[in-house]
């Protein structure tokens, strides 16, 4: 898919036919999310994945807004270990570039994917650390839901707003 128009249609998705994903691409997603930028090039991003659906009950119950996942291929949990960073703060940005570069894979392979955030929410961070066992310097950050899309992707919308782009001043 071309790199504009990727861009432009990529939605998120929560209801798929229940179709695996072969780990060949799930690889090739996790690459892409490996080229995102990120502060002092610090890479800080692990990531776990979950191709055992018999494990997504548990997920969804540790996670509050992941239905989505019941339908679903595989669930990766994006995490930063933060004795990797080099300018320490930035691992949710990093993060959130990584992610990013993988919903936008994932689109570019013709599936689905939502991006369902753990940071910020502390009980929901704490419930991640407890369930996988995290060491004390690795934090979940978010947790992609992939798979094959039930339905066409929703119609996209116009997002430009002149309005909020200031030139040279607010
Ligand atoms: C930080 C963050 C947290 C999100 N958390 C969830 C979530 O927990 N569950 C979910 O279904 N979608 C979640 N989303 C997806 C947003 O709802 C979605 O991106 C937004 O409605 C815009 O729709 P679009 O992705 O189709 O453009 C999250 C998105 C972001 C950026």
């Amino acid at each position: 898919m071309e790199l504009f128009q990727a861009l432009k249609t990529r939605r998120s998705v929560r209801e798929f036919t229940g179709a695996r994903i072969p780990a060949e691409d799930i690889r090739e997603i996790i690459e892409c999310g490996t080229y995102a930028p990120s502060a002092l090039n610090a890479q800080p991003w692990h990531f776990i994945v979950v191709d055992d659906t018999s494990l997504f009950p548990d997920l969804m119950k540790i996670h509050p807004y992941i239905s989505s996942l019941g339908s679903a291929s595989h669930a990766i949990i994006l995490c930063a270990d933060k004795s990797l960073e080099h300018a320490p703060g930035n691992w949710m940005l990093d993060c959130s570039a990584c992610i990013q570069n993988m919903l936008l894979a994932a689109h570019g392979l013709g599936y689905g994917a939502v991006w369902a955030g753990i940071y910020p929410a502390a009980d929901r961070m704490e419930r991640f650390s407890q369930y996988f066992k995290l060491p004390e310097s690795v934090s979940a950050h978010s947790i992609m839901v992939v798979g094959c899309p039930k339905n066409p992707l929703p119609l996209v919308t116009d997002r430009y707003r002149e309005e909020k782009v200031h030139l040279n001043k607010w």
